[in-house]
């Protein structure tokens, strides 16, 4: 389908610079074609500028993007041809109805009145607009206006789709119906980049992860990859009285040598088991933590091991470069 690059997008030291900020600080990146790729940063990060270059929309300041193979700048046009944004600001009128909206847009990309109607009307039917079809887009909801705003961006089915923030302030169900959106259109071949803030999400859509902060990437890899990056396992513990949870940590601290973590809940605890400087396996050091716990005559309520979250694991990421952000 897509023929000239295992990558979708290929960056090496990708810079934009806007007065002094360096927004985007030496990106480099391999997005497999064919998959969902996260890039997942908090506000400022740089995700909105690094993806707005590979869409061709900005001009980069240093280094090199290729999308499909396709230097962004030297074959700006082809590029433009491949690919398809859904951006953070969406793009459609507000003033027309659903299906206005979405003739207008694939005439403008060619299609010919008949074949215009008959793929906005599959569009949203697909995406559970056909009753809101006849309404005009500003009486719809945030859930049916990003649904809108990503049917609109694949009229023309492209090879590479931009998802910039599609569930930012959706509820749990919108979020959810755009979440199979995304899979449908994974499954029809297209390679998407989603930016995002929640882990929940890019742990729900994604194949690979690059966590960015301040312009740069701090980690990448698999979801699997980047929790193994911070620890093994995440212990959870409840006792069953408040009082004793300042000596359950010092014990916990000691029999982990990790950092333990005070949940809001006044008896529960959280440590990660880090597997760096031991032979010892997570389940392992966790029953010995339980043991040590138990001597100390603290009772235990709840004792749970899991996989860190996607959540503990950026934290720990930006923790960790002592990032004030
Ligand atoms: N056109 C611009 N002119 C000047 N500064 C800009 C411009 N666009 C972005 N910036 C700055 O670049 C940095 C990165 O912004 P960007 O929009 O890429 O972040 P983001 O990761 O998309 O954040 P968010 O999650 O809030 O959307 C920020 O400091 C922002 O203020
Ligand atoms: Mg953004």
């Amino acid at each position: 389908m897509t023929g000239n690059s295992a990558f979708a997008v290929e960056t090496e030291d990708l810079v934009k610079v806007f007065g002094k900020n360096r927004a985007v600080d030496g990106v480099d990146l391999r997005v497999p074609a064919g998959t969902v790729y996260g890039l997942l940063g908090p506000n400022g990060a740089g995700k909105t500028t690094a993806v707005k270059m590979l869409a061709t929309l900005l001009r980069p300041d240093g280094g090199r993007a290729r999308v499909f193979g396709h230097d962004v700048v030297a074959e700006a046009d082809t590029v433009r041809g491949r690919v398809s944004l859904t951006g953070q600001y969406a793009s459609v009128d507000e003033d027309l109805t659903g299906t206005e909206n979405l003739v207008l847009l694939a005439r403008l990309l060619g299609h010919g009145r008949p074949a215009a109607r008959d793929r906005s009307a599959q569009l949203l039917d697909a995406f559970g607009l056909a009753e809101a079809a006849d309404r005009q887009v500003k009486n719809y909801s945030g859930g049916m206006r990003r649904r809108i705003d990503i049917a609109a961006s694949i009229l023309n089915t492209p090879d590479l789709l931009f998802l910039d923030e599609p569930t930012t302030g959706l509820d749990p169900r919108s979020r959810n119906q755009v979440w199979d959106i995304v899979r449908a259109v994974v499954a029809q071949g297209t390679t998407v980049l989603l930016t995002t803030q929640y882990l929940d999400e890019a742990d729900q859509l994604a194949s690979r992860i690059a966590v960015i902060d301040h312009g740069k990437v701090i980690a990448e890899g698999t979801k699997g990859e980047l929790k193994a990056s911070v620890g093994s396992g995440s212990v959870h513990v409840r006792l069953r009285d408040a009082e004793q949870r300042p000596r359950a940590e010092r014990v916990l601290a000691g029999a982990l040598r990790a950092a333990v973590q005070l949940d809001p809940d006044p008896v529960a605890l959280t440590a990660t088991v880090n597997g760096h400087d031991t032979d010892l396996g997570a389940s392992e050091q966790a029953a010995r933590a339980l043991a040590e716990l138990a001597r100390a005559g603290i009772t235990v309520d709840n004792f749970a091991l899991g996989q860190p979250s996607l959540d503990e694991v950026f934290l720990a990421l930006t923790d960790r470069k002592g990032s004030a952000a």
